[in-house]
């Protein structure tokens, strides 16, 4: 059966309170990968009606960030969830989500100003008013969320315990291609010489993990290693982090379980990936 598509924030409340079952959610901002996919196939197995949402959230983009060409194709993104028999597809306009006169925000402190949050200092801000948005109008029991985006993983599991949503976070693996690149709609903007260079990001992180089986559990040892690899593929970092998986800080010594992250500029695209050591 086609997925219902849905853009009125009154016609996707009304069909909710009529739903019945597990409901799962898969939150997207469009130009779907298989990354996305993989999220989508996780909610199927694990919800009775599934729920995608395509919206590109203005208020998470900085003022020199790439909202005015950030990749669009619905038509295609239709086509692959009618594939995946998605039952509605939700997609709110600019307008509707942020009617002239909007005054309310949702903010997580200190875990969004570090990380990505220190190149990007509203950008989790615009993340979290969005998805608790997306929630109220949704009120899904489970919501499906990639570990690419780890920081953004963890400031929405800390949103949802603090204000007491009901609904439980999935966090799904990060989907790669055969070389290794993380699955991201930005790698669109690389040209070929750039996704070459952009295997970096995960060389490196592979980097980390093989001096770490050395012996090598010094931070900075690891994150020097991983600057040169990075610098040597003439691209440059934002930032390389090591830090606990749940408070987001930084910890001098690696180890199991600890997660190690970064930001890298390809040609002009800015791209993260991130690692669970074991
Ligand atoms: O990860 C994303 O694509 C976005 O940040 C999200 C969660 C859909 C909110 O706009």
């Amino acid at each position: 059966m086609k997925p219902k598509l849905i853009n009125s924030i009154e016609e996707m409340s009304a069909i909710r309170r009529l739903l019945k079952g597990k409901i799962g959610f898969v939150p997207t901002m469009g130009f779907l990968h298989k990354g996305h996919l993989s999220l989508v196939s996780a909610a199927k197995k694990q919800s009775d009606i599934v729920i995608v949402s395509i919206f590109v959230n203005p208020t998470q983009f900085g003022a020199n960030e790439d909202l005015s060409n950030y990749p669009t194709d619905f038509e295609r993104d239709i086509k692959l969830l009618t594939d995946l028999e998605v039952d509605y597809i939700f997609f709110p306009t600019d307008e509707q989500m942020y009617p002239e006169g909007y005054k309310t925000w949702v903010n997580v402190d200190k875990i969004t100003q570090v990380l990505c949050g220190r190149s990007r200092p509203t950008h989790f801000r615009g993340v979290t008013t969005i998805v608790a948005k997306l929630m109220n109008i949704i009120d899904p029991d489970l919501m499906f969320m990639g570990e690419k985006d780890f920081q953004q993983l963890v400031v929405l599991k800390q949103m949802v315990k603090d204000l007491n949503f009901r609904t439980k976070i999935v966090g799904c693996s990060i989907i790669r291609e055969k070389d290794g690149l993380a699955l991201s709609s930005r790698n669109k903007y690389l040209s070929s010489q750039g996704r070459n260079k952009a295997i970096c990001l995960n060389k490196s992180l592979l980097l980390a993990q093989k001096l770490f089986n050395e012996g090598i559990t010094s931070s900075n040892k690891i994150i020097s290693q991983m600057t040169d690899l990075i610098e040597d593929n003439e691209s440059i970092i934002d930032y390389i982090e090591v830090f606990d998986p749940e408070t987001l800080e930084h910890i001098p010594e690696v180890v199991s379980g600890s997660r190690i992250a970064l930001a890298v500029i390809v040609e002009n695209t800015r791209l993260i990936d991130n690692i669970k050591i074991v």
